[in-house]
């Protein structure tokens, strides 16, 4: 199983869209082990889009993120960095096809609701930054009725 970062950025926060995005990750049959509400320091951020740093957008996306509270996400599953990213949609809402979370609440390309770890390396490293503190382990009873265990 696969663990991976999902961020409610701060429109979908505003928007009132927590609940809707967490609900898309549960019904595909995600399993939630991490999940708060914070104000992410700058520190944390600069951590976050380190990749992306001396980029034209860089202290923009870094000013948006940073405007208001996002919900960090740890969900687990078979391929759930590709699956997320799947939900998720491209990067630009404009362009993201219906039924992916960009695709059907936005259509912008900075303001873009959601983010998802995009490979294991990266999901390792931003779950330790989001989550210093260790992730929720629980026995999850529907994993048999969401894989065929057999
Ligand atoms: P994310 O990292 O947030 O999951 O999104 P992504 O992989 O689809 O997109 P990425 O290329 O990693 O870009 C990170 C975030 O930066 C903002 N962005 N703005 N104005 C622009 O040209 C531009 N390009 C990217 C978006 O918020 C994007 O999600
Ligand atoms: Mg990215």
């Amino acid at each position: 199983m696969e663990t991976t970062l999902v961020l409610v950025k701060p429109d979908g926060v505003q928007r009132g869209l927590v609940g809707t995005i967490l609900a898309r990750l549960e019904r595909k049959g995600l399993q939630l082990v991490g999940l708060k509400l914070a104000r992410p320091p700058r520190a944390l951020l600069e951590a976050h889009y380190a990749v992306h740093q001396g980029k034209g957008f860089y202290e923009s996306l870094l000013a948006f993120m940073g405007s208001g509270p996002v919900v960090a996400v740890a969900v687990r599953g078979a391929g759930a960095i590709a699956v997320v990213r799947g939900l998720m949609g491209p990067t630009n809402g404009a362009e993201a096809p219906p039924a992916t979370l960009r695709g059907d609440f936005g259509l912008s390309r900075s303001f873009n609701l959601v983010h998802g770890s995009d490979g294991p390396g990266t999901a390792a490293a931003e779950l330790a930054l989001w989550f210093p503190e260790g992730l929720v382990e629980w026995e999850w009873n529907a994993l048999r009725w969401v894989y065929d265990l057999e």
